[in-house]
């Protein structure tokens, strides 16, 4: 008998609308639990190796949080403090590693390069961040709008701000999801339709002005002006991006009751007003706290399949 492939979150147009809706059931189930101190240890001798090439404060202690609670164990590794520092090639690295772990989460800059390891992984691979994408914080992100306003189907977001790995997945969810998001970036940090990996331009809109991206937006999300690998890019950004900050009067321009979304470490001042990310409206530590639940339930999808 063949063995049932392998399933990889590499992306998030890696799985379908049924699953998402699986998952983000089996999160609010594993959240409640976790608030009312009841065991859930599905994964009960599991180990998931956790891979960082670039810094990391919330998807570390997610997963690894994450995991423990599951019943499993974690081993953490930096290309610093690994053999991947000393150019060990990536598949050589998933060949070794896939033979000692069940899962696998990796932070890395090109999205070519998970997808080589993963090619050649005998166990599951998830992206916790590359240049391109960062799936797991969308999980999360659509997991705390379902909590606090149910379905996001036709919904509107409105992006604001650089086209980088987060505007990406953003973009691929409304496309599996069924909702729009409204872009607006300086010139010359487009959304590039091709890296997004979309099927059609259909789910989303481009405004050159912020606050006309911001109009009738049910969400208004942005990241920091320089991603992690751009730094080098900081001043020249630092100009190019003085009017994408999201304040009050963009909060203002959305539906009201709409709310704001920020995936953190954030720089108040800079992409976004501190009374814009203090104030009401703002969930951000719900979507924090969040990335634990949803990964948890994803882990277990990974290598459970459905309960
Ligand atoms: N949002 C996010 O991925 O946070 P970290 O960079 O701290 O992991």
């Amino acid at each position: 008998m063949n063995a049932p492939a392998i399933k990889h979150y590499l992306q998030f147009a890696d799985f379908t609308a049924d699953e998402y809706a699986y998952l983000f059931e089996r999160a609010a189930l594993i959240k409640r639990k976790f608030k009312n101190y009841e065991k859930h240890d599905t994964l009960a001798d599991r180990t998931l190796a956790m891979i960082f090439e670039k810094a990391s404060t919330r998807t570390r202690v997610s997963f690894e949080a994450g995991m423990y609670q599951l019943g499993g164990s974690v081993v953490h590794l930096t290309t610093g403090d690994s053999q991947l520092g000393r150019s060990e090639p990536i598949e050589d690295t998933a060949r070794v590693i896939g033979r000692m772990v069940d899962l696998v989460m990796i932070r890395t800059f090109e999205q070519v390069r998970i997808e080589s390891f993963a090619a050649h992984s005998r166990v599951p691979v998830i992206n916790g961040l590359t240049n391109e994408f960062h799936p797991c914080q969308i999980l999360a992100d659509i997991f705390t709008w379902i909590e606090q306003r149910g379905s996001i189907a036709g919904k509107t977001v409105a992006w604001v701000g650089d086209g980088n790995n987060m505007a990406n997945t953003w973009l691929q969810a409304s496309e599996v999801l069924g909702f729009t998001v409204h872009v607006s970036t300086p010139s010359g940090y487009e959304v590039d339709q091709s890296v997004a990996g979309l099927r059609s331009p259909r789910s989303y809109k481009v405004f050159a002005d912020p606050l006309d991206a911001c109009r009738g937006a049910d969400l208004v999300t942005t990241d920091v002006w320089t991603s992690m690998g751009y730094e080098a890019e900081n001043e020249a950004r630092r100009q190019a991006f003085a009017r994408w900050c999201v304040d009050e009067t963009m909060m203002r321009a959305a539906r009201p009751g709409a709310l704001f979304m920020h995936c953190l470490p954030a720089h108040r001042g800079e992409e976004v007003a501190a009374q814009v990310i203090d104030g009401p409206q703002s969930v951000v530590w719900d979507e924090a706290e969040n990335r634990m639940h949803v990964q948890k339930a994803l882990m277990e999808y990974l290598l459970l399949g459905q309960q």
